[in-house]
């Protein structure tokens, strides 16, 4: 059989044959099929892209319905049991796991790369002390395109390779410092002797010790994390990475749109909205209450659902392990009893089965950043972090791709058609 549509017009009874590639058909065949007079083809309408491919990708698969999750087609779980985050962005940027010798120049140019202007302490000191951590790093990593002017040249490689080291390197400098500034506390300075998670807890909490020592437990579940949330296909902030990068500004600029895309509670701001609704739960016996509040459609079980996963998010699968372990050695907590038995609930009432919905990414990784001693206000900073290099490879990727051009979707007009203008003394 041909991998052809063969589609028929019944306002014409013209016959169409599409090709299918790559278990698609493209949108503009069906702009061949016209019927009224207005010489006007057909456009396919596909609000929030339920099922619409923006881009031909390598990066990163989901199977949704096995909860599949693959980096360059590394399964999550090995990566997140054998790699480190800054191997895993090398796996997502290049390709390709590095070699040894590729590893260690990877990490000392992202090293290389962990100081920001001192003008930048300027701009997060004039931030309210209780500024959201996420308009902080959105606006800061914004401005960092003033700094390196030369970023425009999107098309010269070493001028995307050392953005791309920038970016990766400067991003848990800048949420750090945004921690700094929330508690009025000295910024601390990266440490290069640490790791990439080290060093980060490093500027999170280091006070008056001469030399920060990460404790190595946590060190390792932050890597873990960072790995899990590295890069997830054509997530929303992805979308916003490769559309505003698109119309071709430096990377800062585009990734500053992706950390705004992110910050929403439906996207990376639902590990903060999770524990704001445990906290609004409060205790377990007010559990029931609150699940027929969802089901009346008042409330949204924050931390479940997915559009892709139509099964158990298998990143949260890894992360409920951590936190059992985590919360193992530092003793359960009354906010993880109730999440527990919220997830238990959840897991066997036919509202939510019937709508498949499971627990994310989100569900259970800001128990995990409580007991490292991070607010919850922080923890869609801490998403964006690792997110950084999955943004990147899809941007470049999207900047490689000779099908690419500047994102600029139809639409269904349904507005008013032409009228005359109405003098004031006419109106009402
Ligand atoms: C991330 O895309 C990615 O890959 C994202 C991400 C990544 O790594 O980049 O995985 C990270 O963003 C994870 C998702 C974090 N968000 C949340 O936990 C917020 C709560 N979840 C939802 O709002 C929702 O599930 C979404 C946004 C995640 C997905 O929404 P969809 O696919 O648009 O689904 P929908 O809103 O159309 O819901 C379908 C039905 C609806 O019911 P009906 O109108 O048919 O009766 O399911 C219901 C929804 O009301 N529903 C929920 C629900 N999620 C969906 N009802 C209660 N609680 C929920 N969480």
């Amino acid at each position: 059989m041909p991998d052809t549509l063969t589609v028929t017009d019944n306002r014409t009874g013209k016959t169409y044959d599409v090709p299918i590639e790559n278990g698609a058909v493209r949108a503009t065949a069906f702009e061949q099929m016209k019927a009224g007079d207005d010489g006007r083809g057909l456009v396919v309408y596909d609000p929030a892209f339920l099922n619409t491919a923006s881009c031909k990708s390598r990066v990163t698969y989901i199977d949704g319905d096995n909860g599949i999750l693959l980096y360059r087609g590394y399964p999550i779980e090995q990566l997140a049991e054998h790699s480190t985050y800054l191997e895993t962005a090398y796996l997502l940027v290049h390709g390709e796991l590095p070699t040894k010798a590729q590893a260690e120049e990877w990490i000392h140019d992202i090293t290389i790369h962990t100081l920001v202007h001192e003008n930048v302490k300027t701009f997060i000191d004039g931030f309210h002390h209780d500024a959201h951590p996420m308009g902080i790093l959105l606006s800061t990593v914004g401005a960092l395109s003033t700094f390196y002017p030369s970023a425009t040249q999107i098309y010269d490689e070493e001028t995307r390779r050392i953005s791309i080291y920038r970016l990766i390197a400067k991003m848990p400098t800048l949420a750090a410092f945004a921690y700094r500034h929330s508690l009025g506390l000295p910024y601390n300075y990266p440490d290069n002797d640490l790791s990439f998670p080290g060093n980060f807890l490093n500027m999170l909490f280091k006070m008056v010790e001469l030399k920060y020592q990460p404790v190595p437990e946590v060190e390792r579940a932050l890597d873990v994390l960072f790995i899990l949330h590295a890069d997830h296909e054509q997530n929303c902030s992805t979308n916003a990475m490769r559309s505003v990068g698109s119309s071709h500004p430096d990377p800062y600029s585009a990734t500053a749109a992706a950390i705004a895309a992110l910050y929403g509670p439906l996207h990376g701001g639902a590990n903060e909205a999770v524990v704001r609704m445990i906290d609004r739960i409060g205790t377990v016996d007010r559990i029931p209450d609150f699940i027929a509040g969802v089901k009346a459609g008042k409330e949204r079980l924050m931390g479940f659902g997915h559009r892709v996963y139509k099964n158990y998010d298998p990143r949260a699968k890894v992360i409920k392990r951590m936190a059992d372990q985590v919360l193992s050695a530092t003793g359960s907590t009354p906010r993880l009893d109730v999440a527990r038995e919220l997830e238990k609930i959840a897991l066997e009432d036919e509202y939510f089965v019937s709508r498949k919905l499971y627990p994310n990414v989100d569900f259970y990784s800001g128990f995990i950043y409580q007991a490292i001693g991070i607010p919850v206000e922080m923890f869609p900073v801490l998403f964006a972090i690792p997110r950084t290099a999955g943004w990147l490879s899809q941007w470049e990727e999207s900047l490689l791709d000779k099908e690419q051009k500047i994102s600029r979707p139809r639409q269904l007009y349904l507005g008013e058609q032409t009228r005359d203008y109405v003098p004031m003394e006419r109106r009402g």
